[in-house]
């Protein structure tokens, strides 16, 4: 048994300890906004927050997370307001949507220890974080004007994983279910909403 808290709810699983954090997640809690690309940590399509921290889940076992507080991009925000998801809508980041969720986690790490980035910071930070649809300098764009509201968010996340609760140190966050299927399912998945299809993807359908 491995337990911890995801989303900001208390978790126990009865599976194998070496198995992928990613498997748990997508297959086992059914959060499948966090996506598998490579599998081997080489792209950051299954990035979550550990503890407050960006890790790749493909390659963190299971038994590494007893204990911890884990954020998928379902729980950044209940009902995807964090700074990042509105920025990310407001600069039409998303292409097919697929590396979107991993690099919204990334950033959120990234605001959470520089809260006001460099560019250099910047690309720095997200510089592992692949995306095969090329929409880093609107990444670096979002991330810059996220930066800018921070001060006033009072929603977010928790390094702990704990219980929510709204509060403008560390932030909250609630756990939530994934939106609609099909393509916009990503998008949903991203920012907590659909948005307009013609901002959005045409790679894939869904995974
Ligand atoms: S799927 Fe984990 S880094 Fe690519
Ligand atoms: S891989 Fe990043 S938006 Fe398509």
């Amino acid at each position: 048994m491995t337990t911890f808290t995801i989303n900001g709810k208390p978790t126990t699983v009865g599976l194998p300890g070496e198995i992928p954090l990613l498997w748990v997640i997508r297959e086992h809690l059914k959060l499948t906004g966090t996506k598998y690309g490579c599998g081997i940590s080489q792209c950051g399509a299954c990035t979550v927050l550990v503890d407050g921290s960006a890790l790749r889940s493909c390659v963190r076992p299971l038994s590494s997370v007893e204990g911890a507080g884990i954020i998928t991009i379902e729980g950044l925000h209940p009902e995807g307001q964090h700074p990042l998801q509105k920025s990310w809508v407001t600069h039409q980041v998303p292409q097919c949507g697929y590396c979107q969720s991993g690099a919204i986690l990334q950033a959120a790490d990234l605001l959470n220890n520089n809260p006001n980035p460099s560019d250099g910071d910047i690309v720095k930070a997200m510089n592992a974080n692949l995306c095969r649809c090329m929409t880093y300098s609107r990444m670096k764009d979002a991330i810059k004007a996220a930066a800018k509201e921070m001060p006033r968010h009072k929603g977010g996340f928790s390094k702990s994983g704990g219980e929510a609760k709204d509060t403008e140190e560390t932030g909250s966050f609630t756990a939530r279910s994934s939106g609609a299927g099909g393509r916009v399912r990503f998008a949903y998945e991203t920012v907590g909403k659909d948005i307009p299809k013609d901002t959005y993807g045409q790679l894939h359908d869904r995974t």
